[in-house]
């Protein structure tokens, strides 16, 4: 069974999706099973991958990370973000070049979750 907002990936073409309604059924790419890539998270302030967020004046700023920026090559980059804000998913995505952050202009809320994608180191959260 499919998890809700969970980002799977095909370990052949490298399709990545991500669920909005759970299924019965496993998901499948190329005739294979999609691998789920879970949420990892550690130290903020030590791992460059764990989204640190912080309250601007309108909403909220995610940085990866919060002491060293992490790298945006071709080769290693982030390529979203995303923040959960109640029932809203913001995303914003990035290419090689860009800074490894976004901005979101959505007030302030009670639960505010970020997660980020990396194409080297996978899915990490706050
Ligand atoms: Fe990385």
């Amino acid at each position: 069974m499919a998890k809700r907002m969970g980002i799977y990936k095909c370990e052949h073409c490298g399709n990545i999706v991500e669920v909005l309604v759970e299924g019965v059924a496993p998901l499948e790419c190329c005739g294979a099973p999609m691998t789920l890539m879970e949420e990892k998270t550690a130290d903020h302030t030590t791992e460059k991958h764990v989204p640190f967020v912080e309250k601007t004046e309108d909403g909220y700023r995610v940085r990866v990370g919060e002491n060293a920026a992490h790298p945006m090559l071709e080769e290693h980059y982030i390529q979203w973000i995303e923040l959960i804000v109640g029932n809203s998913v913001l995303r914003q995505e990035l290419n090689p070049g860009d800074a490894p952050e976004a901005s979101f202009c959505c007030g302030h809320h009670e639960d505010v979750v970020a997660r980020e994608y990396c194409n080297v180191h996978g899915h990490w959260t706050s």
